[in-house]
Order: C-alpha cells, then structure tokens, then sequence
C-alpha cells in the first residue's frame, strides 16, 4: 500500500468579472440563452494579473491550509495548458514566487481540462522516489487570453482561476487509484499551437463533446469504484469537471447522488479547464463540506480528448 491524500487546498480568482449582459454587447447571445445552455452566469477574467500571479496565491492558501512550509515541498507539478510562457514552465515560476527549495522537482502538464488528474496521478508516482513527502499539485488557467470573439460558440464558456493542493506520501496510505485514459483528436475541441501561423485560439465543436462528455463521465465513475472496490455510496463527495452544468446534472441523476453531496460552481467561474476540480476542491474545504477522512470522487474530461477520474481522500 502507497498513496498521496489531501492535506490542505488553496485557490484564486482575478476579481474582474464577465458577466452574460457584458457578452451580449460582443457577440449575438443572451443571458437566456446561456444560462440554459450552460449553466454559466458570470466569470472571471484577468486584467492586470499574470497565470502565475494565480499559481502564487492559490499555492500560498493552499501551504497555509496544509501546515507545510515551502521547505517540505519535493514536487510541484502545474496543470495547464495557458502557462504566462511556453519556457519557463508556470511551475518553475511557483518555485520563485512560493519560495520552493532549489532540488524541487517542477514542471508543467497539459491534460487539458483532464489535467488536475493527471498532475495527482503523477505526483503521487514522483513522491514515492521523492526525499520530500509534501507535493504541490496546481490547476490554473487563462482561458481568456486565447478567446476567439467572433465565436459565440465558445466565448461564452470560459474564464480564468487557479486552485491548488498540498498532498502528501505515505506508505500507510491508499493509493488515489486514478483512471486515466485519451483518445487523439485535434479536430473536435483544442487551442491552437505551433502548427498554425494565427495566434493561439480555442475551437470546440459543442454537440459531438457534449455526447462524449455524458458518456464519459459514467464510464469513468464506474471503472473507478470499481477499480477501488468501492460504490456510490462509498464516497462522501462527487466532483465533477466544470464544463456545462446539463452534464453534471445528468451523472447526478444517474447515480441519484443526493445534494448535499456534489457541488456547482459554473455558475460563478465558468469552464476553468483545469483549475475547475481544485477550485470546486478549495470552496468545499472552505466552507467544511470536505475536510479530514472525507473521501472524494474526482471526475474530469476535456481537450485531447482526455478523461479522469480518481478516488481521493483528505488527511
Ligand atoms: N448564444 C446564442 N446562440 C448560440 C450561442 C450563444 N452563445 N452559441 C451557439 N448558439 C446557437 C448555435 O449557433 C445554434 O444555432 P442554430 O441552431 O441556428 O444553428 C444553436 O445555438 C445550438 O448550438 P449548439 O452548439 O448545438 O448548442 P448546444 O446546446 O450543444 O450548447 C455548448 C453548446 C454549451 C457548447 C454545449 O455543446 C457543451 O457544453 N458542450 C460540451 C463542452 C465541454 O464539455 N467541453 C469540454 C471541456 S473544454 C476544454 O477541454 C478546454
């Protein structure tokens, strides 16, 4: 037996605010039409604050809520795929700005909204060879920054956070079992890159990841109890990736998992990729519907196409 559990989360938001009345003077939508579609009524965008600004004060929150000093951290792992430079890595600038040890081991993931579970999974595989037992795990973007305007489509949807988990080893703990898997495909939803000579921009073609959304979610619930030995009943809490309120509505009724166990924030932040599971996460922490021995089931699916999920405990 090894394995990481939660011990403190952090997260940030720029308190500028893009609300649906604030679109429709861009682009032809409605507060209706949003709000029905979605879920989404208002979300954040960054002005003068940077992606690592976000990191920095998620992970101080986030170290101060975990009891951990900077020195005990041996890994920093950064989820994202809107990083302030392609080089140096968001995580190399955690290192600066956070005060980390020089030896920490710090590098940026892209698993697009996946990304938040391939960064536990992975740093609890890193923090098994780690002399250093506290691992940093942040989810963060500015999905802002890479709008296409002339897409009402998409420009509704997003928005800009940054969450962040203090997680440690043990021997003595359960593994998070996490389920990861992808299926390649650079036509349906992503951001540009390299590959094309116009500025990175988000594309997605709603229906077709929409369909694979609903049928992801069961799929990754049931191989991941399953994988745990566990059911639904089993878990104190179901996280779902923030993407459009309807998918989650539908995993909630499918399961008949009852209100007082899963959580919407969409609402207020929008699709945050990312940074939606650790900042769900941080809001539960704050306000006491998770904390010590809850045990919390993290789903999540996005660009890629990539999916997660994973069965996580907090100490
Ligand atoms: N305002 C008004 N009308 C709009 C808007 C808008 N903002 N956007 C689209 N429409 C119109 C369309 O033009 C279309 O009109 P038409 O019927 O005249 O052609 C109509 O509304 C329906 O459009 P759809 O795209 O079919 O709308 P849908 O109900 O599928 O909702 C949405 C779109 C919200 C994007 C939905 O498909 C969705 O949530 N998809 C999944 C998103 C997701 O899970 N993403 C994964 C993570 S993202 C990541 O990894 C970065």
């Amino acid at each position: 037996m090894s394995g990481i559990k939660i011990c403190g989360m952090g997260h940030y938001a720029p308190p500028k605010l893009m609300t649906n009345e604030d679109l429709t003077k861009i682009v032809d939508t409605s507060d209706e039409w949003i709000t029905t579609r979605t879920g989404i009524k208002t979300r954040h965008h960054c002005v003068e604050e940077t992606h690592a600004d976000m990191c920095r004060e998620a992970a101080r929150m986030a170290l101060k809520n975990a009891g951990v000093a900077p020195e005990e951290i041996g890994a920093c792992i950064v989820a994202t795929l809107t990083p302030d430079y392609l080089a140096p890595s968001a995580a190399c600038l955690v290192q600066r700005d956070v005060g980390l040890p020089n030896d920490t081991v710090c590098f940026d993931l892209n698993g697009a909204c996946s990304g938040f579970l391939f960064a536990m999974h992975t740093m609890e595989c890193l923090l098994a060879a780690s002399p250093r037992k506290y691992g940093l795990v942040i989810g963060a973007e500015m999905l802002s920054r890479f709008i296409n305007w002339q897409d009402r489509g998409t420009c509704v949807l997003f928005g800009d956070a940054a969450g962040a988990a203090v997680v440690e080893w043990s021997e003595e703990y359960e593994s998070i079992h996490a389920l990861l898997g992808c299926h390649g495909d650079s036509d349906m939803l992503g951001v540009t890159g390299a590959g094309h000579a116009d500025p990175p921009q988000i594309f997605m073609h709603g229906q077709p990841v929409f369909k694979f959304a609903v049928t992801a979610v069961p799929w990754c619930i049931d191989q991941v109890l399953a994988r745990n030995g566990r059911t639904v009943d089993d878990v104190d809490f179901f996280v779902f990736h923030q993407a459009n309120a309807r998918i989650i509505d539908l995993a909630v009724r499918k399961y008949r998992i009852p209100e007082e166990k899963y959580y919407k924030n969409i609402e207020r932040y929008g699709n945050t990729s990312a940074a939606s599971i650790p900042t769900v996460l941080s809001e539960l922490a704050q306000q006491g519907r998770v904390g010590s021995g809850s045990r919390v089931l993290l789903v999540g699916f996005g660009g890629g196409l990539t999916w997660g999920a994973a069965l996580v405990e907090f100490k």
